[in-house]
């Protein structure tokens, strides 16, 4: 039986204040939930101080990216040991806004995306957040030239197969992997969920190939892709679908909070 998640994906919004305002207002509804994990995720600069509230509460802290390396002249980077240490349980890694694929910023394909992420990059990143304990939630999602290409399925299976590589199969187990295509983050276009289901059906399945099948039964999968309220029911109702990585509509205490019910 795998547990409903619903994580919150802030990006670079809200300040450190405007975040603990947010999560005292998500506390009191989410401590009375005892059957699902809620995550927030603040931009790095906010972690300290939403880790105090949090842990006065249920919600679980999670970071929006990390470096591989422990230490040393990474400039601008943070490290797995500098989260762990606001006990920070989650981490995104391969969102496509990191991989430089995502509206505006959208870079030809094969070029090395704004902040230089690929799949070597995402394979360090999840064997070292596996290594010291985080869960990594592994975002995926095909471009909208990619689906009108009909190469959804290859794009996703190599993102997991090059995300996944040398990782131990028993390893899995603390994984998490979101589905986000990438023409409905942010654009008010959500996947169908039939066609959403279908997707992480088909996430579950290279899973098991790349580990084993009953480790991919336990493997969370979210949908993320302007989830809202008026949408998270259906999508979460999907036997593949465990829930929910959500942006915009995470932003807004009564909006997110009526998303976590949907799950
Ligand atoms: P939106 O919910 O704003 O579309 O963003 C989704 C997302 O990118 C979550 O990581």
């Amino acid at each position: 039986m795998r547990c409903p998640l619903v994580a919150g994906n802030w990006k670079m919004n809200l300040t450190a204040a405007e975040g603990e305002a947010l999560v005292e207002e998500l506390l009191h509804i989410a401590n009375e939930l005892f059957d699902i994990d809620v995550v927030v995720c603040p931009p790095f600069l906010s972690i300290p101080k939403i880790a105090d509230v949090c842990r006065r509460s249920r919600v679980k802290l999670g970071a929006q990216n990390c470096f591989w390396k422990e230490s040393g002249a990474f400039t601008g980077q943070v490290s797995v040991r500098q989260l762990i240490e606001f006990r920070v349980d989650y981490c995104i890694v391969g969102h496509s806004e990191t991989r430089g694929r995502f509206g505006t910023l959208e870079v030809p394909e094969g070029t090395t995306g704004f902040f230089a992420e690929s799949e070597e990059t995402i394979n360090l990143k999840i064997k070292t957040l596996l290594y010291h304990g985080v869960t990594p939630i592994l975002c995926v999602g095909e471009t909208l030239a990619e689906r009108g290409g009909g190469i959804t399925d290859q794009v996703i299976k190599a993102q997991l197969e090059g995300a996944l590589k040398g990782v131990d199969p028993s390893e899995l187990f603390g994984l998490v992997v979101a589905y986000e295509p990438v023409w409905a983050i942010g654009t008010g276009e959500t996947c169908d969920a039939a066609e959403a289901e279908r997707v992480c059906a088909e996430i579950r399945r290279v899973l098991g190939d790349i580990g084993e099948p009953e480790i991919a039964d336990n493997i969370r999968i979210l949908y993320g892709g302007s989830v809202k309220a008026g949408n998270a029911k259906e999508l979460f109702a999907q036997p593949n679908i465990d829930g929910g990585l959500v942006g915009g509509a995470s932003l807004n205490a009564a909006e997110f909070f009526a998303i976590i019910k949907g799950a």
